[in-house]
């Protein structure tokens, strides 16, 4: 049985006013020190079993050591280069990378340096494409409500949550459309029946819209912040259909998904449909730079530039298509690819599915994809999320909780033995939170 831990967790510096936590500090913060494989270090020397990836973003554990060779002899060479002159050979190869591992179509990677970047990008683009092509009242963007984009103005303006109201009115053309889960969570609308009714009511709001005034869509295939929902069957090929019948882009933000994280390179694949645009970050660097980008199809790219050409895109940022970032994401993407990663996460998944389901019988739902992992928990009303993964924690796990649910990503060289320790620990944070239960 592991130790349930003292708070404070880790020792802190009496003076923290200098930085801005991205959360409110708290006791159970942590402040870490190192880290190997999939496990943390605090400044007390404490060790933490991480089974979110960072968030998403460490797949092959925190000391990859192709990735920090990579990096360190990137450093060595060429650490910077004047982008408004030119570029550097990483970022090429990268790009190139990214769009061979990506479904036939897509043609072209414009990279930037985080998540956000990349949102922001598509709907430069998509706005773009269509004044390009003489249709330059094509400028709202559909999104879900209850989704997370990011946190610059325009992929914050997309995320449709109530905690983002906070900031003001977001970006003018921004129409908030309902997932299928949605449908499901507040009007009990049938699972069979929620894909084809939200690809409905999406087809409803463009014509309501007026399809001339209607750039693009970008949704998660899985989304996040609703504990990992998982898009119904035929839900995006329909989606897919819509946009085709009003010339609408369908941008998908695979930042959580991409690089393997449910079962194929991106969800694209996964679903079988392939958007006009897609958004990746988190995963594609392995967490050893900040890096993210965006891939068009080569209808798009074809308005930035010479058919079958180089194109340009601005305006870009200085440390976009960065010579450190592109290497570490040159090195990732390449490990990935060559690595044997996607048997290693069916493997993985395989092992770790059934077991994950057999934990939350009689006290919740599973919701899982490839490695990707979203626990609905509810007890007597109340919502667990939180208080199950404060209890992972003070477990030394860590995951992620909120509303009502719990997720888990973990590193896809998670070992056997590891998993055995995630799955004991998370069904002691389980049987304190939630009972028993079964
Ligand atoms: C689905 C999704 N899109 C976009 C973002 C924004 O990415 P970043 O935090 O790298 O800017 C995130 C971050 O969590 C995300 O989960």
């Amino acid at each position: 049985m592991t130790a349930v831990r003292p708070e404070p967790l880790s020792s802190w510096p009496s003076d923290l006013s200098a930085f801005a936590f991205e959360v409110p500090h708290s006791p159970e913060a942590l402040l870490f020190e190192s880290a190997k494989g999939i496990r943390l270090t605090d400044t007390t020397g404490r060790g933490y079993l991480d089974a979110l990836s960072g968030v998403f973003v460490t797949c092959f554990g925190y000391d990859c050591e192709p990735i920090v060779s990579a990096v360190a002899d990137q450093l060595r060479t060429l650490p910077f280069n004047p982008p408004l002159h030119g570029t550097n050979r990483p970022a090429l190869e990268l790009a190139r990378a990214l769009v061979d591992l990506a479904p036939p179509g897509i043609t072209t990677a414009k990279l930037v340096n985080g998540g956000s970047e990349s949102v922001e990008a598509a709907i430069r683009l998509s706005r773009l494409y269509h004044r390009e092509r003489g249709n330059p009242g094509k400028v709202k963007i559909l999104s879900y409500y209850h989704g997370y984009h990011g946190a610059t103005f325009g992929s914050l303006s997309l995320t449709g949550r109530p905690d983002v109201t906070r900031f003001g009115p977001g970006l003018p053309g921004v129409v908030h459309v309902w997932p299928p889960d949605c449908l499901e969570a507040f009007w009990d609308v049938p699972a069979e029946r929620s894909g084809e009714l939200a690809a409905a009511m999406i087809e409803r709001t463009i014509e309501a819209e007026g399809p001339d005034s209607v750039a693009a869509i970008v949704m998660e295939p899985v989304i996040h912040l609703r504990g990992m929902a998982i898009a119904p069957a035929d839900y995006l090929a329909r989606i897919r259909e819509v946009c085709d019948r009003h010339g609408v882009l369908l941008v998908f933000d695979e930042i959580v998904t991409g690089f393997g994280r449910t079962g194929s390179p991106f969800a694209a694949q996964t679903f079988g449909v392939t958007p006009d645009i897609l958004c990746v970050g988190k995963g594609i660097s392995g967490g050893f730079a900040p890096l993210a980008a965006v891939l068009m199809g080569g209808h798009i790219a074809e308005v930035l530039g010479e058919k079958g050409g180089p194109v340009s895109f601005a305006p870009s940022h200085t440390y976009a298509a960065n010579p450190m970032a592109a290497a570490a994401g040159l090195a990732a993407v390449t490990h990935f690819r060559d690595g044997g990663y996607l048997d290693r996460i069916a493997a993985l998944a395989a092992d770790t599915e059934p077991r994950l389901r057999a934990l939350v019988e009689g006290r919740g739902t599973l919701r899982s994809i490839g490695l990707l992992y979203g626990l609905k928990l509810v007890a007597d009303g109340e919502r667990l999320g939180e208080r199950v993964a404060s209890a992972c924690l003070r477990r030394g796990l860590i995951i992620r909780g909120q509303d009502d649910w719990v997720v888990l990503a973990p590193a896809f060289v998670t070992t056997p033995a590891e998993v055995d320790e995630i799955l004991g620990t998370l069904g002691e944070a389980l049987d304190e939170v939630c009972g028993a239960g079964r």
